[in-house]
């Protein structure tokens, strides 16, 4: 046995410099509703929802009660050939949710098994249709599937050869036509005219899927062009091809509606999602499927288990119970009505950094931000971290993501949260070099 007296020695910490931390670490104590509270009790203003994910602020009392009480109830019940009232219940509230058809609910414990979930499902023993296509800058998680499809180069690279029969769409990320462009840019749709090409390269009869973020996170806040989704929409089903959206950002009030989906008017054939789902109280992950594919596995398959696929913890009690909670909090409250009355006051205060110093672009979506930095000569991403730290010295939680600094607030942000948080960014970026 090694004996260490360093606190932080034993923890690797995730998608994290563990030297750089460790050697200053920054660490959360408590949050509520806007706020964190850091470990010297410091009040952080959330701009991230954590990770994109608490869209419904911190701790809030319903969820934390319906947690707490199922946890002395039901603390797990086996979701393989036996099932719990409050994971069908979920199923049910968040299926009413989904662009109409996608009501056949798979849950999973995050992002990445939702992802890795769809892929599995999308061939649907179709002998034949077995290649996948992503997106090049695409985030869709961590597994094998999800940075097979993925285009994030450096969550990559390091991980051997991946999913073999797995092609690319071209990114539509573009300053010189689409720079400071105040939600959906105008150009850019042809873009997806690309799958025609991988189409015809590789027969639609050997693909399975698309799958793409309809607004891309993580990569640093990319807006679908005006009729992209449309487009990509029109030639999948031309060519038979199953079209995923990767919601585990989008889902729940964060563009709009319950989902980008319904949001925008482009039903996909599956919706993958998380986060948001239960307020990240407790991880959970879910895909929503149409009713169409659902039947064509269940109905037919053999006598037996019909999808050899699922989780020990697939709609744990404690996260079906947040679930639900989260769910009439989004309601009761309005959640998502509240953010969309505030679209156009967000829009209008991200893009007043315009021509602040090393601003490049400035990018918005439903109540998201991207604020992209021109890149320090010789130091790509520094700069973006170095505006991460000051802010959260200064008391405003962001993220930093390449060169891009992204917001994604709780939704019950007001008016001052957001004067305060383009205030803030505007007054830092000044110091940074
Ligand atoms: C679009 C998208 N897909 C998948 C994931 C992975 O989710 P998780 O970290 O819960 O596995 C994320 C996480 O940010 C995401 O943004």
């Amino acid at each position: 046995m090694t004996l260490e007296n360093d606190p932080l020695a034993a923890l690797w910490m995730p998608f994290t410099s563990n030297r750089a931390f460790k050697a200053a670490p920054r660490q959360l104590k408590a949050a509520k509703d806007m706020h964190y509270t850091a470990d010297d009790g410091r009040q952080i203003l959330d701009g991230t929802a954590g990770l994109w994910a608490v869209n419904a602020g911190h701790c809030r009392p319903s969820i934390v009660e319906a947690i707490q009480k199922t946890a002395a109830e039901l603390d797990y019940a086996p979701p393989f050939q036996l099932g719990h009232p409050l994971s069908f219940e979920l199923a049910s509230r968040v299926s009413a949710m989904m662009p109409q058809g996608l009501d056949r609910i798979f849950f999973t414990n995050s992002g990445s098994e939702s992802v890795d979930t769809a892929l599995k499902i999308a061939p649907r023993g179709q002998g034949s249709r077995t290649r996948l296509i992503g997106r090049e800058r695409g985030y869709n998680g961590v597994g094998f599937g999800g940075i097979s499809v993925g285009g994030i180069v450096n969550n990559r690279r390091q991980f051997g050869t991946l999913l073999t029969g797995v092609d690319h769409l071209p990114h539509t990320h573009n300053l010189e036509h689409n720079a400071f462009s105040k939600g959906r840019p105008q150009w850019g749709a042809h873009l997806a005219d690309t799958l025609e090409s991988i189409v015809a390269l590789h027969g639609a009869e050997t693909i399975a899927a698309v799958i793409v973020e309809p607004m891309a996170g993580s990569t640093g806040v990319l807006v679908p062009p005006i009729g992209y989704l449309e487009k990509l929409r029109e030639i999948t089903t031309k060519h038979g091809i199953l079209l995923i959206f990767d919601e585990v950002i989008t889902a729940f009030g964060r563009v709009g509606g319950a989902t980008a989906s319904g949001t925008l008017g482009v039903t996909p054939d599956m919706i993958t999602m998380a986060k948001g789902l239960t307020n990240a109280a407790v991880p959970m992950g879910a895909v929503a499927i149409s009713r169409h594919i659902h039947d064509g596995v269940v109905d037919g398959s053999p006598d037996g288990i019909e999808l050899f696929h699922g989780y020990t913890y697939s709609g744990h009690p404690l996260a079906a119970a947040a679930g639900l909670a989260t769910l009439d909090v989004y309601k009761s409250e309005g959640l998502f009505e509240h953010a969309a009355s505030l679209h156009g006051y967000w829009e209008d205060a991200v893009h007043s950094l315009k021509g602040k110093r090393h601003i490049i672009d400035v990018r918005n979506m439903g109540i998201v931000a991207g604020i992209e930095l021109e890149p320090r000569p010789g130091a790509p991403t520094k700069r973006a971290m170095e505006l991460f730290h000051k802010c959260f010295d200064n008391g405003l939680l962001v993220r930093a993501t390449g060169d891009i600094i992204a917001l994604s607030p709780p939704l019950i942000l007001q008016k001052s949260h957001i004067d305060e948080m383009v205030g803030r960014i505007a007054e830092l970026v000044e110091t940074i070099d």
